[in-house]
């Protein structure tokens, strides 16, 4: 069976431990500091805080996935949910089903992973002043059991709440004086996560441990990817594996991604090379060339000659005199506008000194392609 796993929260022997953010980590939650964990996307913040908890022999998760919310209602219905999927892990009885009767909750079986479900009335509103209540409701579980830890994962998507202020502000009034349980905030759009935690007019400013989390130690995630392949009789090669990082620039979910196109297109005792990588590129092409055209038809000519720049000459100076001339584009001004165009559709972002494209197989597709 393929043992890579990407695009999902990775637990136990699909975890490469990192153990410096991990001793990190546990050290903040037993004192109960609040925590704000950033980074890039598919870095791993989510799975670092799944495991880590997990490994907390006494602490309990409640986890809150704000992704995409949009609305108070939204917001307040995810965190029920939350606690409903804890009281499910911890076998409760569902406090939450007396507590919250009004919202009429129906638990019912999803018929294709057979996992209960919880429906809420959507036509109950919920409104923003609810939200103290609903705190009260999942912090009260804390040391029933075990110490709790609350986690809002993707917490930037709080700013889509048109009451996004008002909301941040009646979150943090309850929060600071729960000083027994820690609560991790964490998020990837860098400037939204600032804007919540570095802002002085906000009402999170200063209010949580910042913690960033950046790629895997390069040579410990080479040897968790090697064993991977070696447990299922293929081996890899160093220089591939050096190919495999720079193409996913160190990225962990994309050189999963990556490995997991490798596994299917070799077989058992296969050594993988060099000429597997472009055949496994093929294979993540084929799955997402939908979503590459759709890009080249909503950018311009210019930001079509600005990203084969990036792919051909790298993001570290796309306004030097050099990069205008190798990519053909007469101005710097013009690299400045439609740089920020493709920010904006992200496509590229700024990381650290450098342009870089936010999908690095795309990236491959545009140099594959000659384009
Ligand atoms: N410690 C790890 N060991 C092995 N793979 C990892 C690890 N951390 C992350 N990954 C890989 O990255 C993918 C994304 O992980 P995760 O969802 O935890 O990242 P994230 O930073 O929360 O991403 P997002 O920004 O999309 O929420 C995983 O599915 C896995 O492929
Ligand atoms: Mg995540």
């Amino acid at each position: 069976m393929n043992p890579f796993k990407y695009g999902q929260i990775v637990k136990g022997e699909d975890f490469c431990r990192r153990e410096t953010l991990e001793k990190q980590l546990i050290s903040e939650i037993r004192r109960a500091q609040n925590l704000y964990i950033q980074g890039e996307r598919r870095t791993g913040k989510s799975s670092l805080i799944y495991e880590t908890v997990s490994r907390l022999k006494k602490h309990r998760l409640i986890y809150i996935d704000l992704l995409e919310v949009k609305t108070a209602t939204d917001l307040l219905k995810r965190m029920i949910y939350a606690l409903w999927t804890y009281e499910q892990g911890v076998g409760g009885l569902g406090q939450v089903f007396k507590k919250l009767v009004h919202l009429r909750p129906v638990i019912s079986v999803d018929p294709v992973s057979t996992l209960p479900t919880l429906t809420l009335d959507a036509s109950v509103p919920l409104k923003p002043d609810s939200l103290p209540g609903i705190l009260d409701l999942i912090t009260a579980n804390h040391l029933k059991t075990r110490p709790l830890v609350v986690v809002f994962d993707e917490f930037q998507d709080i700013l889509n709440l048109s009451q996004a202020a008002e909301t941040l502000a009646m979150l943090r009034g309850k929060i600071q004086f729960l000083t027994e349980i820690p609560f991790i905030f964490a998020g990837s759009v860098r400037n939204r996560m600032d804007h919540i935690f570095s802002n002085p007019d906000s009402a999170f400013f200063k209010s949580a441990l910042p913690i960033q989390v950046g790629a895997l130690d390069r040579t410990s995630f080479q040897s968790f990817i090697s064993d991977k392949f070696e447990n299922g009789q293929r081996f890899i090669t160093q220089e591939v594996l050096n190919e495999i990082f720079d193409i996913c620039c160190g990225i962990p979910g994309d050189i999963q991604q990556m490995c997991s196109a490798l596994w299917e297109v070799t077989s058992h005792r296969n050594t993988i090379e060099h000429e597997h990588v472009s055949v496994a590129l093929e294979r993540i092409f084929a799955h997402e060339s939908k979503g590459y055209e759709t890009i080249l038809k909503v950018v311009s000519g210019q930001q079509l000659q600005l990203m084969s720049g990036l792919a051909r000459f790298g993001g570290k100076a796309p306004t030097s005199s050099v990069f205008l001339q190798q990519s053909g584009i007469r101005q710097a001004s013009s690299v400045r506008t439609a740089l920020n165009r493709l920010i904006d559709l992200k496509i590229v972002f700024h990381y650290e000194d450098e342009y870089r494209f936010v999908n690095p197989f795309f990236r491959a597709w545009l140099l594959a392609k000659g384009i």
